[in-house]
């Protein structure tokens, strides 16, 4: 068991890497040079997709990890499924680690920072978020230029690792506009509406308040959802390279069309299951120009 004070969320746990690398190593697998954090929505289908040239190798859950925890959100598995082409070799998070499970910072980012610990040097991130401009509908994607983090709370609160990254980081520039630009180019060559803008993250689990919805609107924010922020800053202090995704899945709470229109996780879920084969079909063929 790992204390959370006198080992900094800002170092390695080198128990969890080394599992890690022996799985890969017993699977003939080299490591991943690139790894895709899947939203909920996106993750299921993932295991239908049938894509040329990428064969599945295999997958570990988090669980199999020393010290990992594993997802309790609908839609959020928990595991890391691995893909390759020629002798290139992805990672796809299937799940993730929210705050509103009772999860700490530090703790939502420990699958991203395995990988990057590891040595994964590229990263796209990816959610499912509510839209917070009427121009971009339900449905379509919103590339993420940059971030609010509005949960009050960073992964890297706690004693710092110089070795890993500075006690500041610095995040002007968290996403990377090269990946986004690939991502673009493929999400429009399969006719999903993209657009660019900035996602603000919460912690629900409670969705916004309509009141809530107006001020992100009104602030100029893009998106909004529970996840990615803490992942982005942790990745960023790593000085990883990272693309940002939301897919738009519903508008936030007073946007919709009707009056008095509510919103449920299963929505989510569902406006994911149809517009996700396309999307995830974008990302494979990003990953090979990566
Ligand atoms: N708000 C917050 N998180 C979300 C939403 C939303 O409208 N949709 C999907 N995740």
């Amino acid at each position: 068991m790992e204390d959370s004070r006198t080992t900094p969320t800002t170092s390695k746990c080198d128990s969890r890497l080394s599992r890690l690398k022996d799985w890969l190593n017993e699977k003939n697998l080299a490591l991943p040079y690139a790894h895709v954090v899947l939203g909920s929505g996106l993750a299921l289908p993932l295991q239908d997709l049938e894509m040329k040239d990428w064969s599945f190798e295999g997958e570990i859950s988090f669980s199999e990890l020393p010290g990992m925890t594993s997802s309790t959100a609908p839609g959020h598995k928990g595991t890391y499924r691995f893909y390759k082409k020629g002798t290139r070799v992805v990672s796809f998070q299937v799940g993730r680690l929210h705050g509103f499970e009772g999860n700490k910072a530090s703790d939502v980012v420990k699958p991203v920072l395995t990988l990057a610990d590891l040595g994964v040097e590229k990263f796209i991130i990816t959610n499912a978020a509510g839209s917070l401009q009427t121009h971009m509908k339900a449905g379509s994607v919103m590339l993420i230029n940059d971030h609010v983090n509005f949960t009050g709370l960073n992964p890297l609160t706690g004693p710092n690792d110089e070795s890993l990254g500075p006690r500041f980081p610095d995040m002007s520039q968290i996403y990377s506009p090269r990946i986004n630009k690939i991502l673009e180019k493929h999400l429009n060559k399969h006719n999903v509406e993209t657009h660019f803008g900035i996602y603000i993250g919460v912690n629900g689990p409670s969705f916004e308040t309509p009141a809530e919805i107006n001020l992100f609107s009104n602030w100029g924010m893009g998106s909004v959802g529970m996840s990615t922020v803490f992942e982005a800053i942790a990745l960023k202090h790593r000085s990883k390279e990272i693309g940002g995704l939301s897919f738009l899945a519903n508008m936030g709470a007073g946007l919709g069309e009707k009056a008095g229109d509510t919103l449920t996780g299963e929505e989510v879920l569902e406006a994911g299951r149809q517009t996700a084969p396309s999307i995830l079909k974008a990302i494979f063929e990003s990953l090979e120009t990566l």
